[in-house]
């Protein structure tokens, strides 16, 4: 496995696999990698001949009161990580590689990023498809992976493709989930022991609205207060939202059809967490 910084080293790496007719995977990640990076990861390796991680800490998807400056960062473990489940190139750029001084050009999405996490935090989506389209861009990966734990952020990512004719497969992976449910997140680590169990209240929230629409409700708002009163049972709880969405565009629906998204947001303490299920009627 090999670790480069420069989109040139990139480039001349995929372009001699390309001469051998070797497909190529994408997997872009902002480091401090765990199981479900992995999974992504492995699922790369599986579907194509080369497998290529990028991590970069984006700093245009976080808002000037957000987590950049503490974000975790494990260089060495990561790059374990990705060699040990069969990567065979990290692209680890540094922040004025991806962004010259004067870079002003911005992909900006509208209805699907204004919903859900876009509410509360305005510019994510605009710095993360920037970010992407410039990482497909720069690889250009038959297959780009991305995780269902951000199920708002696939969903951005396949319209963008989908609107601006790129030809890359985007592959959705399911959720990986601590052994007592709490989704992985590199910004679980930000939990001290008493948030950590607080935590846990969000995939058991979630389990309560899918047993209600289990018993056959279909009304969003009797799903909504569900989870909402179990949220509410967690002192150190702070829901930002609880929705229920459409699947694709995620705007609000009044009533499960089709598919949705049940997605919900809550902060522990200081951090942020999100967590969600799909559900096809
Ligand atoms: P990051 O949070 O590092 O996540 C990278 C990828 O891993 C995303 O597609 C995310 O959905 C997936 N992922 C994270 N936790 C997961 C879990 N528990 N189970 C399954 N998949 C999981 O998402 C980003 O980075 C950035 O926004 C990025 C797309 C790299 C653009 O900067």
């Amino acid at each position: 496995m090999k670790i480069v910084k420069t989109v040139q080293e990139v480039r001349d790496i995929v372009n001699e696999w390309r001469k051998e007719g070797l497909t190529v995977g994408l997997v872009p990640t902002m480091g401090y990698l765990h199981e479900g990076h992995q999974s992504l990861i492995a699922k790369s390796v599986a579907q194509n001949d080369r497998t290529v991680v990028s991590i970069f800490l984006n700093p245009i998807q976080f808002g000037p009161t957000e987590d950049l400056e503490s974000y975790p960062r494990d260089p060495e473990r990561d790059a374990k990580l990705c060699e040990d489940t069969g990567a065979d190139l990290i692209f680890r750029p540094d922040v004025s590689d991806m962004y010259y001084d004067d870079f002003c050009t911005f992909v900006d999405m509208d209805i699907i990023t204004k919903n859900l996490c876009g509410k509360s935090r305005p510019t994510h989506f605009r710095g993360v498809c920037t970010v992407v389209l410039k990482l497909f861009n720069i690889v250009k990966p038959d297959r780009a992976y991305f995780g269902q734990k951000d199920a708002q952020q696939l969903a951005v990512i396949k319209r963008m493709v989908r609107d601006f004719n790129i030809d890359i497969e985007i592959v959705g992976c399911p959720i990986v989930r601590e052994a007592d449910g709490l989704a992985k997140s590199s910004r679980n680590t930000y939990l001290n022991p008493d948030e950590r169990k607080a935590a846990l209240v969000l995939s058991r929230s979630l389990k309560k609205g899918m047993d209600v629409i289990k018993t056959g409700e279909t009304n969003s708002k009797k799903i909504i207060a569900a989870i909402t009163e179990v949220i509410n049972t967690e002192p150190l709880a702070k829901i930002d939202y609880v929705s229920v969405v459409d699947a694709v565009t995620m705007q609000d629906v009044e009533a499960i059809k089709n598919d949705v998204l049940v997605a919900i947001a809550v902060k522990i303490g200081k951090t942020r967490l999100i967590d969600n299920f799909s559900f096809s009627v």
